[in-house]
């Protein structure tokens, strides 16, 4: 296979893959039945071409962060949202394989074809509450706006494994919306500028065609500084460990040191899940140190 990656919606093949594998295992974080299917021929053979973006692999960077946004979409329903917005969804199945309310609307979007294909293969299967599926680019920003001005109640919205692959400017333009939307929250992961090493080679190689563009030296800061508040931040690496998908010595030994500051990571490989919530207007964008979720 000389071009694994064809376009950005490969991508969600390649995750879909991993979460076929850890579904199989006896211990497994979640069972996603639907994945193998989803991903395919083609998400293998893109797990199989990617080279490790660090030692370990990408199946426990990409398992925890399914587990930490699990979680949030859990503590956003029992907290009260009514709709879950789920932008650059792929081959997600959380409506599937989730104990979700059954009055739960929640909304899928991504682009045209992966959207059809998923329709297609899913046509089937029965979900845990009402879904729906859009296709859209992300980057219409006016697009986006109408959808999410559909709802009258609160609204979770998930990005998981998409920030990245926007450019900086599409990424504000992202936050902007949702924040103007007045969404209750928004749940993503983030890796930051020092990831950025790690995934040079990838950026050349196996994602040429859909490259991690967006990887903020600020951190979660990034969009603290545009108008959110973190209201948790969960850092990838020591979940990994805490959930048995990083076991070496040396994985525990960092993982019980000292973890890099969220808001100015540095050149440090920083990942995290955070949840933002909208900030009232007046309020500091850089919260205290004691007030603020680290
Ligand atoms: C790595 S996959 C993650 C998929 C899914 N969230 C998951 O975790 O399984 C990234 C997804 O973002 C979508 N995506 C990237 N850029 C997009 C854009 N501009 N508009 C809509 N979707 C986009 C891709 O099509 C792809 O499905």
């Amino acid at each position: 296979m000389t071009e694994p990656v064809r376009t950005v919606d490969d991508t969600a093949r390649w995750v879909a893959h991993h979460r076929a594998v850890e579904s199989a295992r006896p211990d497994a974080l979640f069972r996603d039945p639907l994945a193998a299917r989803l991903a395919g021929a083609t998400g293998r053979a893109i797990a199989e071409c990617a080279e490790p973006a660090s030692a370990g692999g990408d199946a426990w960077y990409l398992v925890t962060r399914t587990v930490l946004l699990d979680d949030a979409v859990r503590r956003a329903v029992a907290e009260g949202c009514t709709r879950v917005v789920n932008l650059g969804a792929g081959l997600d199945t959380r409506p599937y394989r989730m104990d979700l309310p059954v009055g739960l609307d929640w909304v899928e979007v991504d682009l045209p074809g992966i959207v059809a294909e998923k329709e297609a293969l899913l046509a089937g299967e029965t979900p845990r509450c009402r879904i729906r599926r859009i296709p859209l680019d992300l980057t219409d920003s006016g697009a986006l706006a109408a959808l999410l001005a559909e709802h009258s109640g609160r609204t979770l919205v998930l990005s998981e494994g998409l920030i990245m692959y926007l450019s900086p400017a599409e990424a504000d333009a992202l936050a902007a919306v949702l924040r103007e939307a007045g969404v209750d929250r928004w749940a993503l992961d983030l890796s930051a500028a020092g990831v950025g090493a790690l995934v040079a080679e990838r950026n050349r190689g196996v994602l040429r065609r859909a490259p991690w563009r967006f990887l903020p030296a600020d951190g979660a800061a990034h969009f603290e500084d545009r108008g959110w508040a973190a209201t948790r931040i969960d850092p990838v690496f020591p979940a990994a460990v805490r959930l048995g998908r990083l076991d070496t010595p040396e994985a525990h030994r960092l993982a019980a040191g000292p973890q890099p500051d969220p808001r100015a990571p540095g050149d440090v490989p920083w990942s995290a899940v955070v949840t933002y919530a909208p900030r009232p207007a007046g309020a500091s964008a850089t919260p205290s140190s004691a007030a603020a979720p680290r």
